[in-house]
């Protein structure tokens, strides 16, 4: 009996100082910050068997629910489990910096931090650090992996960031996929995503090769309790893109890493980190096309000299290759060719696009019409087997074709203060882009170009690497990087999809990674889909969507039935709801001509911007946005709607107060629709101060675009109030 009750209080007293280590070490291993603003909370905790995770909390709100952080390595111990916390701290941050252009002039970086180290006993300490940050609008973490005797080179079999959703959301989403961003968008719940994918894959060339349910960041979503959350990534380099494994039952995501060549999915070497992982988080759609996280989560520019990155608005050879089908990039009838060959001895095609004369009548139109460059694809040799061989020489960059004349045109394009933009097409061969990179950037600067459109489009080389991989990823910034030493400036297309890089890297002025307008020209785009982009592709960063189009209906060209499902006014709003410091007039010339007074918004309104008010949206309805041009007394409205018609509502409070301004209004007419009539407008000009509302009728698949002036009083004079 003695015995007994001396076991069973020792048996207490252990219990006890067991209670009390669990507790202790519980409240250690827990650590929770605050968003300045104390609306968003994240919990860092470790759970049983030493599992690193996170969870956040919007005004109380569960936006994930716990979910587990690690990787699984190829060769060495994974690092999913039988972590400890070995040390914690913590930091505030609230400064600001000025970009080199952008959406506002200035952007606020507030946030608190918190930096977990994580030792792994059982592998002689071996420890990783996860660094936290929480803004107003969201969380961005990521990993770092310090220089230690246990982990110096080490390769990532995957990653298991785990994204716990709490309900089954409204997602706006694209298949994952390692190649390809350029994909329609699906609105579905999340739970209805297995029953959707085959359909949602079906009318993109590239195979799908995502076996798992997957889907692509920036994620958009909406919870039932009208929580608008947004997952993507920011600052990928050295690092591949991240897809989102689906669980439709549990609506659980998790990260899938692209893999290289032979399945891996990420060459590392300590002192390192993985880019952020973010997620964007209000109760009002506005804010999180407002939000600025992903770019405070990337570095400052390199760059010492920044002055001559400048926005660019331009034209281009370009439009009349997908609809007038009249021309084409390639000037031999032949289809197999060698970069060896003598192209002066090839059978012209009579089509050609890039030649010297048109591209002169470019020039012409450009300087008559105050545009900053003009694109010409098609300029060099290659394109007559361009496509879909897998060849690794294809275009040498430096050689034109016989009836294109470079120094010609570049003499008449400084003459007339205008800008050619080089075409730098890769076909996917990448190997053959390094290697000739070098004397392509000197070919331009010789030769007077300062920006260049690049393009994967193909299968890549080298072979086996996908456009989203590590290796590619590195290229991307490699090409950006290089061609800053020669002041040039980038817009990729078919590159890996925008994470905010171009805070670090500015020359990199724009991308395309979605679709875009060329889309409309094979096979169209849903009405909803531009008010969906802003929210999901647009988030990592501008876009070269390549509005701007007028003549909508192409039968108008070869018969048929293919058009452009906007109105026109739709295309003008788009300079203003897309954001971009690079923007296209991307349809022909002669059909601007056709219509001067529509013309006159692309012509006035501006590609850099001091302020920026997001005034209306909800993803796949609509978006109305206003914004200052940078540094001049000018704002510039874009309002744009899906298939339903819409009253946009604008609000004119940012305008300076006790001031009466002239706004211009490019409204779509009152029987205008995206199917119907599509060029009927209506242009007015009213007088309006800053507490002026206007409450414009938008048509179904239309828009509305609105600039902003001072004007003379003479010019006033006449004119109502709003
Ligand atoms: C696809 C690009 O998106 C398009 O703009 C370009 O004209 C073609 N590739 C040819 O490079
Ligand atoms: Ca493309």
């Amino acid at each position: 009996m003695h015995q007994n009750a001396n076991l069973v209080s020792r048996f207490s007293q252990r219990l006890s100082v067991f209670l009390f280590l669990f507790l202790f070490t519980l409240a250690v291993q827990a650590q929770t910050i605050t968003s300045p603003d104390k609306n968003l909370s994240m919990t860092f905790e470790l759970a049983a068997n030493g599992v690193p995770t996170y969870q956040l909390t919007y005004k109380k709100k569960p936006v994930i629910k716990p979910s587990r952080m690690g990787f699984e390595m190829k060769d060495v111990p994974s690092m999913m489990e039988g972590f400890n916390v070995s040390k914690t701290e913590q930091n505030s941050v609230n400064d600001t910096w000025e970009p080199v252009w952008g959406e506002q002039k200035t952007i606020r970086n507030n946030y608190n931090e918190l930096l977990v180290t994580l030792n792994q006993k059982e592998h002689k300490d071996r420890h990783i650090q996860i660094r936290f940050r929480l803004f107003n609008d969201g969380l961005g973490f990521r990993y770092e992996f310090p220089q230690q005797e246990e982990l110096k080179y080490f390769i990532i079999k995957e990653e298991h960031t785990e994204f716990n959703l709490t309900g089954d959301h409204k997602i706006f989403w694209i298949p994952g996929d390692y190649d390809t961003n350029e994909y329609a968008y699906t609105t579905s719940q999340i739970s209805q995503i297995p029953s959707l994918m085959e359909k949602a894959t079906i009318d993109v060339h590239a195979q799908h090769p995502i076996k798992t349910l997957a889907v692509q960041t920036p994620s958009m979503m909406k919870s039932s309790d009208g929580l608008y959350i947004n997952i993507h990534e920011a600052a990928l380099l050295n690092y591949p893109a991240m897809n989102l494994n689906v669980d439709p039952k549990t609506f659980k995501f998790s990260s899938h890493l692209t893999p290289d060549a032979v399945g891996n999915k990420g060459y590392m070497q300590t002192e390192t980190h993985t880019p952020w992982r973010t997620i964007v988080v209000s109760d009002k759609a506005t804010d999180i096309l407002a939000s600025k996280l992903i770019l405070n989560l990337n570095e400052p520019t390199e760059y010492e000299d920044v002055s001559w990155i400048k926005p660019v608005k331009y034209i281009g050879i370009w439009w009349e290759y997908f609809v007038a089908g009249k021309s084409t990039w390639a000037y031999g009838k032949e289809t197999n060719v060698k970069l060896t060959d003598d192209f002066t001895k090839l059978t012209p095609n009579g089509r050609h696009g890039a030649t010297t004369e048109n591209a002169k009548k470019h020039i012409d139109f450009a300087a008559e019409h105050g545009f900053d460059a003009v694109l010409i694809e098609g300029w060099n040799i290659g394109w007559e087997d361009w496509f879909g061989n897998w060849k690794e020489e294809v275009f040498d960059f430096v050689t034109s074709y016989p009836d294109f004349d470079v120094k010609e045109v570049q003499k008449y394009a400084e003459s007339k203060g205008v800008r050619v933009m080089m075409h730098h097409e890769t076909s996917g061969s990448a190997t053959n882009y390094e290697r000739r990179l070098h004397d392509a950037f000197k070919f331009m600067n010789d030769h007077g170009y300062t920006s260049v459109k690049t393009g994967y489009v193909g299968k890549i080389i080298p072979r086996g690497e996908h456009h989203d991989g590590q290796w590619m990823v590195n290229h991307y910034n490699h090409v950006a990087r290089t061609a800053a030493k020669y002041k040039i400036m980038i817009n990729s297309h078919e590159a890996v999809r925008p994470t905010g890089l171009h805070r670090t890297f500015p020359n990199w002025l724009a991308q395309e990674s979605a679709r875009g307008t060329e889309f409309e020209a094979m096979g169209g785009l849903a009405p909803d889909h531009a008010t969906i982009l802003p929210f999901t592709r647009l988030m990592g960063g501008p876009m070269d969507y390549t509005p701007g189009i007028f003549q909508t209906d192409l039968s108008y060209y070869h018969g048929g039935e293919q058009r452009v499902n906007t109105t026109l006014v739709k295309q003008l709003a788009y300079y203003v709801t897309m954001y971009s410091p690079l923007q296209m007039a991307a349809d022909i010339p002669d059909n601007y001509t056709r219509f001067p007074d529509a013309f006159q918004f692309i012509k006035d309104v501006a590609v850099d911007w001091d302020d920026t008010w997001v005034l209306e949206a909800e993803p796949g309805d609509y978006v109305t946005i206003a914004r200052k041009a940078k540094g001049k007394n000018e704002w510039y409205v874009g309002g744009i709607t899906d298939e339903n018609t819409r009253t946009a509502n604008i609000r004119f409070d940012y305008l300076p107060k006790g001031k009466t301004y002239i706004a211009t209004i490019y409204a779509d007419a009152k029987d205008a629709s995206w199917n119907k009539n599509p060029q009927k407008y209506e242009i007015r000009k009213v007088l309006v101060n800053s507490k002026s509302v206007l409450k414009q009728q938008l048509a179904s698949g239309g828009g509305v675009a609105v600039s902003v002036k001072e004007g003379s009083k003479q010019e006033q004079k006449g004119l109502k109030k709003l």
